[in-house]
């Protein structure tokens, strides 16, 4: 191998999905090695496979990094997330119409200062890779620093984020407020800043129907069709008194999906919040559109959103693709293990049950076909985007004691996603490089470029 290249080696045991558990038997769509390396070439996975085949094609000078007892398993994906509510998140009491009133909007008031969004950026990128997760779809708010303060926290690590800046022209304070052609002109300028440079990629982001009229609805419809490659985010049938506001406000409209729909916003990049009351005619849609669902379980507990359906989603008869969220600040942690956790009991309250490796189909390849990014990351695979994280089984006395009860991967898998948490990412790798070791004494961050950049 070419010396010239940066390399870098990791090894240990190791999990990858290959294929769709909620397609076919869970048992073949998951890789697992007990000693693995992966051999890292600027920034990408050369090659996966077991110590014994690859260990005489190491590069030649190359420290192996060595995490016996750990778990090797590609970065997590969280389709849902807001930056800006990291300071209301864990706020008592409300359901989300007079939540976002009482706590969001007034938090999304403060990114009006510059400075306060890029302390705030600063924090939530550093909990996400301390949560094993290395991409995120995220809304930032109105305020077009906001976006800007968020992916330049982003490049400092090389992470492969996707974000944007939220469109609201109506139905919240004034301060929030674009108009439909503000908002196009600055999401525009933002595209043409940011879409596509490194590994950011932008995503146009009308916060849901009420916040929005019609005209803005299109001018988003409008935006999507400026560039290739851009994602469409909102929030669709969270919460009962939201779908009546939105039947109220579009009642032409044959469906809340339907109002999306009209605008051009269903299709292949899109993404979808929430869709907990949604009907077989808008699975049909989505499956059709190729749009995908974010479930967002600890949201939907918090905020008393209710119980999503994913395996009627994802019924393989017309399958509608289903990414995970955290939907921090409704969601109660960025940890997708402790969202994992909440899932499986949300589906056990629906007579079903997610198994470990639909669960980490969910967080991880799910989640990059989901998002259309199943090409560049969400699997250990010669090709992908070098983004891992290293779990520790036995973060905790309890973990360390429950593991050793453990009979296969599967169960170890389990373990993770019952009682996992931050405490067990033990590392971090976006694009190849070592940002977070929890282990390191002093600053356990290390970004990729310094805090002059970009
Ligand atoms: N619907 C519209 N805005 C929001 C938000 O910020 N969070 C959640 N959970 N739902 C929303
Ligand atoms: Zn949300």
């Amino acid at each position: 191998m070419s010396g010239s290249l940066q390399s870098r080696v990791l090894r240990g045991p190791a999990a990858t999905l290959a294929g769709n558990p909620f397609e076919q038997p869970s048992r073949g769509c998951l890789i697992t090695h007990d000693d693995a390396l992966i051999i890292i070439e600027d920034g990408r996975i050369a090659a996966f496979g077991p110590y014994a085949e690859l260990n005489d094609t190491l590069p030649e000078g190359v420290a192996v990094e060595h995490y016996p007892g750990h778990l090797l398993v590609p970065g997590f994906i969280d389709a849902h997330v807001h930056y800006p509510q990291m300071q209301v998140i864990g706020a008592f009491g409300t359901q989300l119409l007079e939540w976002l009133e009482t706590y969001t909007f007034p938090a999304e008031m403060s990114f009006a200062d510059a400075g306060h969004a890029g302390r705030v950026a600063h924090l939530f990128l550093r909990e996400l890779l301390r949560a094993g997760t290395t991409t995120a779809m995220v809304y930032c708010t109105m305020h077009p620093q906001s976006v800007d303060a968020f992916f330049t926290e982003a490049a400092r690590f090389d992470a492969r984020m996707i974000a944007g800046k939220v469109l609201m022209d109506r139905h919240a304070p004034a301060g929030l407020l674009d108009t439909a052609q503000r908002g196009y002109d600055e999401s525009l300028a933002l595209i043409e800043r940011w879409h596509g440079r490194g590994r950011a990629l932008y995503c146009v982001t009308p916060r849901f129907a009420p916040t929005s009229t019609d005209a803005q609805l299109d001018a988003a419809g409008a935006l999507l069709k400026t560039r290739d490659g851009l994602f469409l985010q909102t929030h669709l049938c969270e919460n009962l008194a939201e779908i009546e506001w939105v039947r109220d406000l579009f009642p032409a409209r044959a469906s809340y999906l339907d109002v999306y729909a009209h605008a051009g916003l269903v299709g292949p990049r899109s993404m979808f919040g929430h869709g907990i009351h949604l009907h077989e005619g808008d699975f049909c849609t989505c499956h059709q559109a190729g749009a995908a669902l974010a479930h967002c379980p600890t949201s939907n507990l918090f905020l008393g959103s209710g119980l999503f359906r994913l395996f009627e989603a994802v019924d393989p008869r017309r399958p509608v693709k289903v990414a995970l969220g955290t939907d921090v600040g409704g969601g109660t942690s960025l940890s997708q293990l402790q969202t994992l956790n909440e899932a499986y009991k949300v589906a056990a309250m629906v007579g079903h049950k997610l198994d470990a490796v639909q669960g980490f189909y969910l967080a991880t390849l799910g989640g990059a076909r989901a998002l259309g990014l199943e090409d560049r990351i969400g699997r250990l695979a010669p090709g992908m985007e070098a983004d891992i994280c290293v779990l520790d089984p036995k973060a905790t006395p309890l973990m360390a004691f429950r593991a050793g009860y453990c009979a296969s991967m599967e169960e170890l898998l389990f373990l993770l996603m019952t009682l996992g948490d931050d405490r067990a990412v033990r590392a971090t790798y976006v694009a190849g490089r070592p940002v977070y070791d929890r282990d390191r004494s002093g600053d356990p961050f290390r970004p990729a470029h310094g805090e002059e950049q970009p």
